[in-house]
């Protein structure tokens, strides 16, 4: 076989084999195919897309590129949930508690955030004390006795995933739903869980700007998903404007407190919470959609979703009472009086970004005191020197003014 006939196939828009496509991925892996061979055949499954046949074929050779997870130890349903990522998304630290309160077993390796998206990572290690780097036996034993373990991952899922992310990131070839689906599917199915949630973000803070785009991820995970004989479902929320009132680690976890002790209740970040954790339930427990829904609602009314929240922050050594955020905070106000018809999630997610609170590049020290609080939302009234947000600063004075992030009319 010749890597150079191989692009040539697909610049020809003509389906590649599962042998070709391996060649390729693994040769890029092992170092046999160089990249700028690679980046090549990437553009042209960038403009050319891939069939349903080679989607599933890469979404293999990227799960046994590594580890694969096994989580027989773990007596019940193991139900995973995703979210593609976006501003202000700290619905994991709010979803998590609430199924694993109903008896749905959760056992998550999550991320870090890199570039204006922040990672469950990142915000649980807000938390003074708690520690995200457990042993693997340590995290079967704690799902087994209290439901749920959040932490990082403990072995190398998807290497050659990670290989060619890194190609893509600078080779202007991300924005490939194919490629999306087979990238985080990837992942989803190495990490074991039997039934997958993926909450696909829209909008102009997420990697996914349209509804068509989105909904044809759905198709495409859902097929994944179903040749490994797995249930993938999938939720499509908004990521125009940020998700929440918090950005930034520390805050996002004060706001997760405030929605698992029952409050704003008629917020989105609520309902999309309510919506993820009734998927999750109805999912891990046989449930219809109803009687799902009854059961999470009734769950955070009656404490009991926040009493787990604490239990397993307690018991991974962290202590929420002691979360603390920046002293050095600024208001920002409004210099017309309107109605607020879009807050910009993109632009506030790179103040958030750009005040320390997630890395910029691998590396970087996090911040987890900064950040951003909304004080209003989409559809309010504003008038003239009303308070739109709060920054939250570090250090430095140094930030650029959100104003034009909030559009009003
Ligand atoms: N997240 C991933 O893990 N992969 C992609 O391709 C895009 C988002």
């Amino acid at each position: 076989m010749n890597a150079i006939s191989v692009i040539d196939k697909k610049r020809l828009n003509e389906e590649l084999s599962y042998d070709e496509i391996k060649f390729m991925f693994e040769g890029f892996l092992n170092g046999d195919i160089p990249e700028y061979q690679m980046s090549s055949l990437l553009m042209a499954i960038v403009l050319n897309g891939m069939s349903d046949k080679e989607i599933v074929a890469l979404t293999d050779i990227f799960v046994k590129s590594g580890d694969i997870l096994d989580l027989s130890s773990i007596e019940g349903i193991k139900v995973d949930k995703h979210s593609t990522g976006g501003i202000g998304d700290k619905t994991t630290l709010i979803v998590a508690p609430i199924v694993a309160a109903l008896g749905v077993k959760v056992c998550k390796m999550s991320g870090r955030g890199l570039g204006y998206t922040g990672g469950t990572i990142d915000k649980l290690e807000s938390i003074p004390g708690f520690n995200v780097s457990l042993e693997e036996e340590e995290i079967m034993r704690q799902v087994n006795e209290i439901g749920i373990a959040l932490t990082s991952q403990t072995r190398n899922l998807a290497p050659l995933d990670k290989k060619v992310y890194a190609l893509r990131d600078v080779t202007a070839t991300v924005e490939s739903i194919p490629l999306i689906a087979s990238s985080i599917m990837c992942k989803k199915i190495a990490s074991g869980a039997d039934k997958i949630l993926i909450d696909i973000k829209v909008g102009s803070g997420a990697l996914i700007k349209t509804r068509e785009d989105a909904e044809h991820l759905s198709e495409l995970m859902v097929k994944i998903g179903d040749s490994y004989k797995r249930e993938v479902r999938t939720l499509i929320t908004d990521m125009n404007t940020p998700l929440g009132k918090a950005i930034g680690n520390s805050l996002e976890v004060i706001e997760a407190v405030s929605i698992l002790k029952g409050h704003g209740i008629d917020s989105y970040l609520y309902e999309v919470c309510v919506e993820l954790a009734t998927h999750m339930v109805s999912m891990g427990l046989n449930k219809s959609l109803e009687e799902a829904r009854n059961m999470v609602v009734e769950c955070l009314e009656s404490g009991k979703a926040y009493a787990k929240f604490e239990e397993f922050v307690k018991r991974q050594g962290g202590n929420v009472s002691s979360l603390r955020v920046s002293g050095n905070s600024k208001v920002i106000r409004s210099v017309k009086s309107g109605i607020i018809k879009n807050i910009d999630a993109l632009k506030i997610g790179m103040l958030s970004a750009e005040l320390g609170s997630s890395a910029q590049k691998q590396g970087d020290v996090i911040n987890y005191a900064v950040g951003v609080v909304l004080h209003k939302t989409v559809g309010d009234i504003v008038h003239h020197g009303d308070a739109l947000c709060t920054i939250y600063l570090g250090d430095s004075t140094d930030y650029f003014n959100p104003l034009d992030a909030f559009e009003i009319e």
